[in-house]
């Protein structure tokens, strides 16, 4: 039996290179040799205010990225978090047993309840989404660095559940690509490029236009010293010492499907300038491809709402099977 890949992103803002390169690009080569389920995660978006009429839209617009990324429906199963009851059901299962200590610890948590107004939601966020995982007894949960901790909560939970109720969940391990878990803000190398960054200029959308992404790319932190691109081809050396160029070589690599060292040698010689427009000209042409399959797909609502359907009654069928299993052993009829 092939294993089970579950992932998912929340349709709150844009989705952008960071997402891309750390995530949906991993799900990708994924899909080719196991069973994949990817989700959008509506309930969990809903933790900090969104806009009802925005929020419907950026769901169908998430799916048709996702489409668009080389997900193929004939691989993969793409549906909507919420078009699942299960989900939230399992979520409600799994509070009896997550201990407030550890929810109390998750860094996102800490980050998110001082940015936005405190809420139960975003304090139960990990418990909705080890349900999301737990439900389909998946194996690999392919993410960015940032949601190793979750994923670490997750298995908490799935072990203390099966060590009440007796052996119900698989423990899932994440998948992080080391070279590409974390790309930075192209404004503030120290902090990740995030769909929240109130600096536009820091993040590079899927869907930007051609001068958006080269403005994004020319105003890009680079570094003091003229010389890091000749002298350093060390990544490890490079993201800690001289973040700002490394983070951009990141970039070019994983655009070009090189490794880190690649990237350096193709670039080693160039004056930061030049290096700048040969990486805005691999953007806008890879991300043009995709925009392109973006616009078909988006435009065909029906061919794309037939998939979600199809992907929803392929998650309910599947995760209602473990979840009746957590109902006998719980004692809910
Ligand atoms: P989010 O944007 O928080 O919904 O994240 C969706 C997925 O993209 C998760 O797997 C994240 O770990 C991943 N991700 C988000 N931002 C980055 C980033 N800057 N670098 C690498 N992966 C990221
Ligand atoms: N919490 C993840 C994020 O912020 C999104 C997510 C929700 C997810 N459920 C998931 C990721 C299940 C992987 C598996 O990026």
């Amino acid at each position: 039996m092939s294993k089970v890949v579950f992932s998912g992103i929340q349709p709150s803002g844009n989705l952008h290179i960071g997402n891309y390169i750390g995530a949906i690009s991993q799900w990708v080569k994924l899909q080719d040799l196991t069973e994949s389920i990817f989700c959008i995660v509506d309930l969990h978006a809903i933790t900090v205010p969104q806009d009802p009429k925005v929020l419907r839209d950026k769901v169908l617009e998430v799916a048709a990225l996702y489409l668009a990324c080389g997900i193929d429906p004939k691989k993969s199963h793409i549906f909507i978090q919420s078009e699942n009851p299960n989900h939230s059901y399992l979520a409600w299962v799994l509070n009896t047993i997550a201990p407030f200590g550890q929810l109390e610890r998750m860094t996102q948590w800490k980050e998110k309840s001082v940015k936005h107004e405190e809420n139960a939601g975003l304090f139960d966020y990990p418990v909705l989404m080890a349900s999301d995982i737990l439900l389909y007894q998946t194996d690999e949960v392919p993410v960015g660095e940032d949601q190793k901790q979750h994923i670490e909560l997750t298995r908490d939970l799935a072990e203390r559940f099966n060590k009440r109720f007796g052996e119900t969940f698989k423990l899932p391990v994440p998948v992080i690509q080391k070279e590409t878990a974390r790309i930075m803000s192209l404004q503030n190398p120290a902090a990740k490029m995030s769909k929240s960054d109130n600096d536009p200029l820091g993040t590079i959308n899927i869907l930007d236009t051609e001068e958006q992404i080269r403005e994004k790319v020319k105003k890009a932190v680079t570094d003091s010293d003229p010389s890091v691109l000749k002298m350093h081809e060390h990544m490890n050396f490079m993201m800690e010492e001289h973040q700002g160029i490394g983070n951009l070589l990141t970039i070019y690599a994983a655009f070009k499907g090189y490794n880190f060292h690649d990237a350096w040698k193709e670039n080693s010689d160039k004056s930061y300038q030049d290096f700048k427009d040969g990486l805005a000209n691999l953007l806008i042409f890879e991300l043009a491809k995709i925009q392109k399959r973006y616009n078909e797909i988006r435009n065909g609502e029906k061919a794309l709402r037939k998939i979600l359907d199809e992907g929803r009654n392929y998650a309910l069928e599947k995760s209602s099977v473990t979840l009746r299993k957590v109902k006998e052993k719980v004692g809910l009829i």
